[in-house]
């Protein structure tokens, strides 16, 4: 039978945070300075312009194997600052987006999340010379035969194909494996395939533009590409686009034995060993000297980093010293702070060898016009309109207690109009809700109010 292996073919990126729809980039012009309102960001124009430098270095490589610290007062845009940043680096470019604290799990070691997030950042592009049969299905013939379990069923068991160029036509004879897929696949006559000479697997491209179905406005509702050219037998120059994880997965899949693992999925959720690892990048290393492969080197965002402790730190600092990196971008809150896992004060709890090896970005609280202008995006963002006195209520808010809170609470008010009936977002609507919901200054008060009552264990 012919080994047939699964590729994924996109970079996967993985994306949760809602709060931040709005941001489409860093808002730059084109000496990279910071227009105040543009790409969904306002203000901060510092930060944005020191980001728009990382991502130039990122884009030519530079900054490999670098830290860069998002450092500055809750709710004052560090994540929106590295969301803008994966914007700007497109799809191409992988980037993974964690916090601290998921590096603590029942079921994982501290640092087998973070080498797993490690390897998902750095982009593998494999350039593969195959040969292939490649053509426009000009006749078809599947022979079949009876089942050897059931003499009454019939299965196929070769397959007759004619191929068609724009520059010649050739017929080959194919195995039972190729005419499954071909039925499986429901190829018939003016679909363009491509068969691997090697390894059999088949591939439906399309619908020809030139043949007689593709003319017609027919059900078939394929996608519809030109006639290939030049031979039917030929060797073509595929790319794939995969991160080293994606090739540690391919490895280790293969690696427990291919039945099994083929029907039952078994080694899916198993944890991938050093191994394994070592191989790969072996692989990986030897396909870039020969010139098969490109490593492109993504971005690991890690929020909340003060929840990092000093054994993910000193994993992270070793991590950065090997070959293949991605560039790591930490954000925090946090000023001069313990170090997690220690007693050693530090600024922002980081360590001073990881500090050293670091560009820091700076980001600062706004003042209440760009709050304003922050609050008015985000109500166009989630659709819905909001009175004037409603706006300069939320502003108020936003400069006393946070941003962040005052983004929340255009949410909340924007679900308390809907409950009201009311068209739009008004000051009776900012009221109640903030009447009902507290920020963590009141929050914090209000528990020390009870501190006597409240349970500490
Ligand atoms: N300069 C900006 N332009 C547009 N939107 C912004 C800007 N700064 C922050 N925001 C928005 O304000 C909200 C709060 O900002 P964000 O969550 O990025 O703050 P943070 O610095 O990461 O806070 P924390 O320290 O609490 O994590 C988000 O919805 C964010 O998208
Ligand atoms: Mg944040």
């Amino acid at each position: 039978m012919a080994e047939i292996k699964e590729v994924p073919s996109k970079i996967s990126r993985f994306e949760r945070v809602g709060a931040h729809t709005h941001i489409k980039g860093l808002g730059l012009d084109k000496n990279l300075k910071a227009i105040k309102v543009k790409d969904g960001m306002v203000g901060q124009e510092k930060a944005r312009e020191a980001a728009g430098l990382v991502v130039e270095m990122i884009k030519e490589g530079k900054l490999s194997g670098k830290t860069v610290i998002l450092a500055g007062p809750p709710g004052t845009g560090k994540t929106a600052i590295a969301v803008a940043i994966s914007r700007e680096l497109g799809p191409n470019v992988p980037f993974i987006q964690m916090s601290g604290s998921e590096i603590y799990s029942s079921e994982r070691k501290k640092t087998e999340v973070l080498i797993e997030a490690i390897r998902k950042c750095i982009g593998v592009e494999i350039h593969e010379m195959r040969k292939v049969y490649e053509g426009e299905v000009a006749g078809i013939d599947i022979r079949t035969t009876s089942h050897p379990y059931n003499p009454y069923q019939k299965v196929p068991e070769s397959v007759r194909i004619t191929l068609k160029t724009t520059k010649q036509e050739k017929t080959i004879e194919a195995g039972a494996s190729i005419a499954q897929q071909i039925i499986q696949q429901g190829i018939t006559e003016g679909h363009v395939i491509q068969i691997d000479a090697e390894t059999g697997r088949v591939a439906n491209l399309g619908l020809s533009m030139e043949s007689a179905k593709g003319k017609t406005y027919d059900v078939d509702t394929s996608q519809k590409i030109p006639r290939p050219t030049g031979d039917v037998l030929k060797e073509k120059e595929f790319v794939y686009s995969l991160t080293l994880a994606d090739l540690d997965e391919l490895n280790a899949r293969q690696r427990s034995g291919g039945f099994f693992s083929l029907f039952f999925g078994g080694s899916e959720s198993k944890e991938i060993d050093t191994e394994v690892r070592m191989a790969v990048d072996q692989q990986v290393k030897e396909w870039v000297d020969s010139g098969k492969a490109f490593i492109h080197p993504g971005v690991l965002f890690i929020d909340d980093s003060h929840l990092l402790d000093l054994e993910a730190f000193s994993f992270l600092g070793r991590a950065l010293e090997s070959e293949l990196v991605p560039i790591i971008i930490l954000a925090t809150n946090r000023g001069v702070t313990t170090i997690r896992g220690t007693d050693v004060k530090s600024p922002m709890g980081f360590p001073l060898d990881l500090l050293d090896r670091s560009v820091i970005i700076a980001t600062h609280e706004y003042d209440a016009e760009s709050i304003r202008e922050i609050l008015s995006i985000r109500a166009r963002e989630e659709k819905v309109t909001i009175e004037n006195d409603a706006l300069e209520r939320l502003t108020n808010i936003g400069a006393k207690s946070s941003l962040r809170y005052a983004v929340q609470l255009l949410s909340l008010s924007a679900q308390n109009a809907i409950a009201m009936k009311h068209k739009s977002v008004t000051l009776e609507d900012v009221e109640r809700v903030d009447a009902l919901f507290m920020d963590v200054g009141e929050a914090s008060e209000h528990l020390r109010k009870y501190e006597e009552k409240l349970m500490y264990h």
